[in-house]
């Protein structure tokens, strides 16, 4: 059974993935709108991983034994001056999410809630992942500059990401 302290903080990171969610959809609008359809194509793959790890606390709160609450989820920035500040801001957002998951392990240790504690390593690991592959896509942005002929090349080589659900995406 989730101590209440857990719940409340298991139930606020629900809300954070679903709303990691909804950033990346806006982003993907807004990789339509200036015709990178590749780019768009990486945001909804993005999309679809947050839906995946909101589902997966929701999952871990269930079988716990846990009330999910699902809170409003917040209204996400719709415009960005350049694919760079795109990523920048979604660079940012990932360390915050790290910041988060890491605060879920600091208060899952503190409860001697040894079982949440291990549930939170997948998504240490996957945070790493989530910086690496940000920081990848920044760095060739920061190359690039406002060259189209790489922005191009760039824009097909982010639209062959595919999503893909792994076996077990409840738990
Ligand atoms: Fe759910 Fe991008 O962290």
């Amino acid at each position: 059974m989730l101590k209440k302290k857990m719940l409340k903080a298991l139930n606020d990171q629900i809300n954070a993935e679903m709303f990691s969610s909804y950033l990346y959809l806006s982003m993907e609008s807004y990789f339509q709108s200036i015709s990178l359809s590749g780019f768009a194509a990486w945001m909804r793959a993005q999309v679809q991983e947050e839906l995946m790890h909101g589902m997966k606390f929701y999952g871990f709160v269930n079988e716990r034994g846990g009330k999910v609450t699902l809170e409003a989820i917040a209204k996400p920035e719709s415009a960005w001056d350049s694919p760079l500040a795109a990523f920048l801001a979604i660079q940012k957002h990932e360390e915050h999410v790290t910041d988060l998951i890491n605060n879920l392990v600091d208060l899952a240790i503190s409860e001697k809630d040894h079982a949440t504690n291990n549930f939170l390593q997948w998504f240490v690991s996957e945070q790493v992942e989530e910086e690496a592959s940000v920081a990848e896509v920044v760095e060739k942005l920061k190359l690039i500059q406002d060259n189209p002929s790489g922005l191009f090349m760039m824009d097909a080589e982010l639209g062959k990401r595919v999503f893909t659900m792994p076996a077990t995406p409840a738990t």
